[in-house]
């Protein structure tokens, strides 16, 4: 754990170096605050992946997991992008391959493939669309075909699947890991325990979790609900930066992370060292071949066109 003062240190020096090498830092929720708080830009993966899209400066500093980078990279493929924390992955992206949904496409050849941002950027190469968590019900209701194979996330998967009923899903068996261990019996300890508190959740969590909420959605739509509903306390079921921030921007009200647990080990890899050191020998740089880039660019497009 670093001291206040090394964080200003270290803080104070990534600020002054990010303007002399012309770089444009992006933090996911789920970073440490400190990494945010150095940030230019934070967000969901939805926002994340626009502003990426958009960025003018030479490098982009992508705190967050690989398939973010990767997908920074494939939407804006002239910047230098680079990812702090070099091995954080995401499990959930490492559930599904190309060959699972090329199998599934043999099975559905009528089926469109709704393919998470959570993947490589091999699986979305042979997928019709991405999408996110915020965007994800949107995206299925824009596509004609009635069949949707949807990866790697079930849950999401499922719950999408509740808004469209006239479509028939297909849905991957990937997972979160941080989200999938919330137990419903936890969502009633937490509510018994803060009887007054309303509950958002993110909907990688399992069905009866998500069942219990009063509001289900992305990091950034859990935050603005936080902020705007009328209420001064809620259980947060997603991970613990999501509290760290909201209680750090909006210390008016009280947030209680529903189980300790709710850690993404993955997004606690950067560490503002990190970002000093990409910054500072623009290592870690995210390299994908044209062909990459330009196989998994339509499916991302497709998302980001969508209004
Ligand atoms: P968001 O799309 O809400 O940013 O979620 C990303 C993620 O990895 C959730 O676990
Ligand atoms: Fe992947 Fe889950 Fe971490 Fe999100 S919280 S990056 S889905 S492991």
């Amino acid at each position: 754990m670093l001291s206040k003062d090394e964080i200003k240190q270290l803080s104070d020096e990534i600020l002054r170096l990010k303007k002399e090498k012309d770089a444009l830092i992006l933090a996911h929720y789920y970073q440490r605050l400190e990494i945010q708080q150095v940030a230019d830009i934070f967000g969901d993966s939805f926002e994340l992946s626009k502003k990426a899209k958009l960025a003018e400066n030479r490098l982009v500093v992508f705190c967050g997991v690989r398939f973010m980078a990767e997908s920074a990279k494939i939407l804006n493929p002239d910047k230098k992008v680079l990812l702090p924390a070099v091995d954080a992955g995401c499990p959930m992206a490492d559930m599904v391959t190309p060959e699972d949904v090329l199998e599934l496409r043999a099975k559905y050849p009528e089926a469109a493939v709704v393919c998470y941002v959570n993947s490589s950027a091999e699986t979305k190469a042979v997928s019709d669309i991405c999408c996110t968590s915020s965007n994800a019900i949107k995206v299925v209701k824009s596509l004609p075909n009635r069949q949707i194979i949807f990866v790697p996330d079930k849950n999401l998967g499922a719950y999408v699947a509740k808004f469209v009923p006239e479509k028939e899903f297909i849905l991957h068996s990937g997972f979160c890991p941080t989200h999938r261990n919330i137990t419903a019996a936890e969502v009633d300890k937490a509510k018994a325990e803060h009887p007054n508190a309303l509950f958002a959740v993110h909907p990688e969590c399992e069905d009866e979790v998500v069942a219990k909420a009063d509001f289900v959605g992305s990091t950034s739509q859990i935050i603005d609900y936080c902020v705007n509903t009328d209420a001064p306390e809620f259980i947060i079921g997603t991970e613990v930066g999501v509290v760290d921030r909201l209680a750090y921007y909006h210390p008016e009200k009280k947030y209680h992370l529903l189980t300790p647990y709710l850690v993404c080990p993955n997004m606690k890899k950067t560490e503002l060292s990190d970002v000093l050191a990409v910054l500072r020998d623009e290592s870690n740089e995210v390299i994908m071949t044209q062909e990459e880039i330009e196989a998994a660019k339509a499916p991302l497009e497709r998302m980001v066109a969508i209004k």
